[in-house]
């Protein structure tokens, strides 16, 4: 009955009331070892397509959120299938399968963090080490020109102090974030430390800003941590810049 450019003219009005433009992500394993990310969403954010793949050394794989998708990204190591359960060394999501469902990894684990079309009309990334670090990863802006890239390419774990070690057959796999080691209020900005001026830095978030100065070291180590980029870039996310 409606005519073929009526119909188009609907699809496209839907697609504006809807929220604009669609934002590919593009995950690059260049890990020697395979890598299995995991994606989950804020609350209140359309969900992802996926929630968990597995991404070989070398390969990659695109994926397009829907628009206003905000949540948080990791990669998931030295994983393994045993009768069935499917489980990880590092950043484990507790499903036993590799899609994570809604539920969030395992710390120690290196975040990346997005809030795609935010309340400022802008995109907003960044790495976040707050529950310890895993595996090199870094965020690049497609696209569009004057945004930057994130990345936190340090190998932590082979500097990890002892007391922050988590460690599978001797080899260091992970490096807990202090607030993970020790649950005292000073390193996880809580109770009497839950303001930006009561949280400090402390010895141990100094040494991960250190290692990855662009990312989170420690719950309100917002300014030289936080990015932003015109709402439209499209995200290229590499496990082992
Ligand atoms: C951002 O969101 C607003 C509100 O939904 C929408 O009108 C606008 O088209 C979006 N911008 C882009 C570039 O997608």
């Amino acid at each position: 009955m409606a005519n073929p450019s009526l119909l188009f003219a609907i699809f496209f009005a839907a697609l504006l009331v809807q929220g604009g433009l669609s934002t590919t992500f593009t995950f690059k394993n260049n890990c020697a070892q395979t890598i299995w990310p995991g994606i989950q969403d804020n609350a209140n954010s359309p969900a992802f397509p996926q929630t968990g793949f597995t991404l070989a050394a070398s390969a990659s794989n695109s994926i397009t959120a829907p628009a206003h998708w905000s949540g948080r990204i990791w990669g998931r190591t030295g994983c393994s299938t045993n009768a069935g359960t499917f489980t990880c060394q590092t950043g484990d999501c507790g499903t036993g399968q590799v899609a994570c469902n809604g539920h969030g990894g395992n710390p120690p684990a290196s975040l990346l963090e997005f809030t795609l079309n935010g309340s400022n009309g802008k995109d907003t990334y960044d790495i976040s080490l707050v529950d310890g670090f895993n595996l090199p990863v870094s965020i690049t802006p497609q696209g569009v020109s004057g945004c930057q890239t994130t990345s936190c390419s340090a190998n932590i774990n082979a500097q990890c102090p002892t007391q922050l070690q988590v460690t599978e057959s001797g080899t260091v796999v992970a490096c807990k974030s202090a607030c993970d080691a020790f649950h005292q209020p000073q390193y996880c900005c809580t109770g009497a430390y839950s303001s930006p001026k009561a949280c400090q830095p402390s010895s141990y978030s100094k040494f991960f800003k250190t290692e990855c100065p662009q990312a989170y070291s420690y719950a309100h180590d917002d300014t030289s941590s936080t990015f932003a980029c015109p709402t439209g870039a499209n995200y290229l996310v590499t496990f082992c810049p």
